[in-house]
């Protein structure tokens, strides 16, 4: 995983990697460093920890007019200096930033005898191959990338050259371009404002660049000429800046996600009929998905198949891509995901595609890879979404897969949805729910159907940001084996939103009590059954109750987080975009 930012100007370039790598922390945030050319011959500082703790250590004498920049998330080699990058090669004349994985590092190692290697990355094999090639250095660089199996988009810089070199392959890359600077970085993002353009590199192309000029090769060095991508504008977001961070922010901006996102799919009519008419005529639908994007999934398929009467399927990326998989082109192939840039949900439209089925993704960022692998996109207009654990964009997504299933049924709902978009608001979580259920450190989640997706995504939100042993379990499943760990010192969280339901959810409240569970009701209709703990929720159509709920969920794992100290935005051990499998 891992995010790279280069950039080349006409002065001191370390400020706008630092800034350009800040807003890629999203993709791992375990350690960083940049390398940078003075006076012909390459430094690197490097840290272990967030940004920030490179930042302190580059000097203010260190400037340099070109710079490349690395934030990291381990998957070879433990979280050390040793291991951050860039990584230099033997003779310290190249310096390489590397986003993705090398497979076959070990191999080519070993073609390398006589260089002694520093880390345990399968990078730094990488900056030693162009260094063992002969010729100029983009020469070195494409002969090095045809020995490299697997992923990557690499930044390099070369001693006494004042060009940056970059090279992509399965992992993306864009080149940005204002007056006086040039960027290339994992994502547009980094860019920052006033970039006139940038290119997104295809695979097994190649960029020489200056500070005014891009020039970019296929593998044969011959010239590409591609098309020049302009940026969007970004969206209108209220101003939360003086939230402490950016998860609270994310969760206060979700009334105005829900408006957006229906203006978007009624007023502007984002997809049209005839894209409609295209996608009815699929018998099937297979929605494949990671983490929060799979509980979306789940419900996107719940909606379909409600509303729709569409047959509907379920697969988390990882186990679609090894199960095996009977794909029909009667099927349409559903991938949702917040980045669009998650290797597991990518390797199974390609798989989809290469098997000549057709492809919808659901995706909140308009630049991302699995929009190329798109026959139709239904795009989430969530905003950027920093946090790792996701809120605003799940509710989008949410959202978006209720009105697409609508739009596929022909049902007429604008107007109740309407209303529910302008009158969705965000209520704060009772402090005295908060202060009780802070003192269980088992706590499990319940609900049936679309409340047992609410639980899966409020179980997933308390593990990832306050590291708390937690699961979603569906409430009749209960006593197939977990209500064996119910006792005295259990918090049991049940989602009640559907009222044709709620005999059976008493009864599984009745079944939780008699083990002297403790139950948190969360649901818009009195029970008739004692709870300890309760949270009112706000009567919207059924359909509708799974956003109103998951933000209550939402804000009992921010403020278990907050409360315990933790930093909600960047949880241990995890990464916003997963681009590695
Ligand atoms: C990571 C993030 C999750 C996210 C998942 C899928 O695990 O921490 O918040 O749901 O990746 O990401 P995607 O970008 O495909 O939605």
């Amino acid at each position: 995983m891992c995010g790279i930012c280069a950039s080349i100007g006409n002065d001191n370039q370390i400020r706008n990697v630092i800034s350009g790598l800040k807003t890629l922390e999203y993709r791992g945030y375990d350690s960083s460093g940049v390398a940078l050319l003075k006076n012909g011959k390459i430094s690197v500082v490097k840290s272990v920890g967030q940004i920030k703790c490179l930042q302190e250590k580059l000097a203010d004498e260190l400037n340099s007019k070109i710079v490349i920049g690395h934030t990291r998330w381990a998957t070879h080699g433990k979280v050390c200096e040793e291991n951050s990058h860039p990584h230099l090669s033997f003779d310290k004349k190249v310096a390489i930033v590397h986003n993705g994985i090398i497979e076959n590092f070990e191999q080519l190692k070993k073609q390398l005898p006589n260089v002694k290697f520093y880390s345990q990355t399968d990078t730094e094999v990488f900056a030693n191959l162009i260094a063992s090639h002969s010729g100029s250095n983009i020469e070195r660089l494409v002969k090095a990338s045809k020995m490299v199996k697997g992923s990557f988009a690499v930044a390099v810089m070369f001693e006494n050259d004042n060009k940056i070199y970059c090279a992509k392959r399965k992992s993306p890359l864009y080149i940005g371009f204002r007056h006086g600077q040039v960027m290339a970085s994992s994502d547009v993002s980094a860019f920052g404002e006033n970039f006139d353009y940038f290119y997104k590199l295809d695979d097994d192309e190649f960029a020489v660049v200056t500070k005014d000029k891009i020039d970019i090769f296929d593998k044969d060095l011959k010239l590409v000429n591609k098309a020049k991508a302009l940026f969007e504008k970004a969206p209108f977001f209220d101003d939360f800046s003086e939230e402490k961070c950016f998860m609270k922010k994310e969760i206060l901006e979700q009334p105005i996600v829900l408006k957006r996102t229906f203006f978007k799919y009624f007023s502007e009519k984002i997809i049209d009929e005839t894209t409609l008419t295209k996608i009815k005529k699929f018998k099937k639908f297979h929605f494949v998905a990671c983490g929060t994007a799979y509980h979306s999934a789940l419900l996107g398929a719940e909606y379909l198949r409600e509303f729709a009467k569409k047959d509907c399927e379920v697969s988390v990326a990882s186990e679609f891509r090894y199960g095996f998989q009977n794909i029909s082109k009667n099927c349409l192939y559903v991938f949702v995901s917040q980045s669009g840039e998650t290797a597991d949900t990518i390797a199974c439209a390609e798989m989809v595609k290469q098997k000549g089925a057709q492809t919808l993704c659901v995706t909140n960022v308009p630049y991302c890879t699995l929009n190329n692998l798109a026959d139709f996109v239904l795009p989430t207009f969530a905003g950027k979404e920093v946090a790792v654990a996701s809120t605003k964009a799940y509710v989008a997504q949410v959202f978006t897969m209720l009105i697409f299933a609508l739009l596929i049924s022909g049902k007429d709902m604008e107007e109740e949805l309407k209303k529910f978009a302008l009158q969705f608001s965000i209520k704060a979580l009772p402090d005295e729910v908060l202060n009780s259920a802070l003192g269980y450190s088992k706590i499990f989640f319940v609900g049936r159907v679309a409340d047992y997706v609410t639980s899966l995504e409020g179980a997933l939100k308390l593990k990832e940001i306050s590291y708390i042993n937690c699961i979603a379990i569906a409430a009749g499943e209960l006593k197939h084996g977990t209500l064996a760990l119910v006792d005295d010192d259990t918090l049991v969280v049940v989602v009640s939103t559907r009222e044709d339901l709620k005999e059976k959810i008493e009864n599984n409240i009745q079944e939780i009590r008699a083990r002297g569970g403790k139950i948190l009701l969360l649901s818009q209709f009195e029970h008739h059954v004692d709870v300890e703990y309760e949270i009112r929720l706000s009567k919207f159509m059924e359909m509708l109750m799974p956003i109103e709920s998951v933000v209550q969920l939402q804000q009992l794992a921010l403020s278990f987080a907050l409360e315990k100290g933790f930093d909600p935005d960047k949880p241990r051990n995890l990464a916003k975009s997963v681009t590695v499998e």
